[in-house]
């Protein structure tokens, strides 16, 4: 990444969670919610074992390697997890898991450029019905975008897959968002 490139791009606006949805996928999330307590319980331990991989780690692409690796191997039904950076006015492929994937994105394309651009976690529960998706890998059925911040500037989104359809839900949201805010902490201690 090259964190001088984003420096006159969009602010950030406000951590908000955008969902692409219809009402029978919300009303099974709200239903799935409440007893529910397994995503929070393993985010938590993503959390601790992330920190682990950081500690006393400065090379930003193998953090945010194994960073990519860490959610790809824990999360279940996930079929790619990885990172777009921004630069210039275009979202460039970082470190992931998966399939190779399209290479760079435009500001406001595909659910990546939209999240970066609105600076909003994204959920897509079925990306067909996503005007402007951008496929690129034929498996992928629902995903979730997640814009990374340095303060104000935005750095770029994390990306993940899934070949189920509702896949990702608002406590995805709030354990991923935890997890960039711990990332991202971690590499402005760096100077990034
Ligand atoms: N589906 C994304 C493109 C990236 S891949 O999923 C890895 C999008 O629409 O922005």
């Amino acid at each position: 990444m090259s964190p001088q490139s984003a420096k006159k791009q969009p602010v950030k606006k406000k951590r908000t969670i955008k969902k692409a949805t219809t009402k029978r996928a919300a009303a099974k999330r709200r239903a799935a919610t409440p007893e529910n307590n397994a995503k929070p319980k393993l985010y938590a331990s993503l959390v601790v074992q992330l920190l682990s991989l950081l500690k006393g780690e400065h090379d930003f692409i193998a953090n945010a390697a194994n960073f990519s690796a860490l959610l790809f191997n824990s999360l279940p039904n996930v079929n790619w997890a990885g990172f777009y950076f921004l630069q210039g006015d275009e979202l460039v492929l970082g470190p992931f898991q998966g399939n190779p994937a399209c290479v760079r994105i435009p500001m406001g394309k595909g659910v990546c450029g939209v999240a970066a651009q609105q600076c909003e976690t994204i959920i897509v529960p079925n990306v067909h019905e996503f005007p402007g998706h951008i496929a690129c890998d034929v498996a992928s059925n629902s995903e979730i975008v997640v814009p990374l911040f340095d303060g104000e500037r935005l750095l770029g989104v994390l990306d993940l897959d899934s070949p189920t359809i509702g896949r990702f839900d608002d406590q995805d949201a709030e354990g991923l968002n935890e997890l960039v805010t711990v990332f991202v902490a971690h590499e402005e201690g760096l100077g990034l």
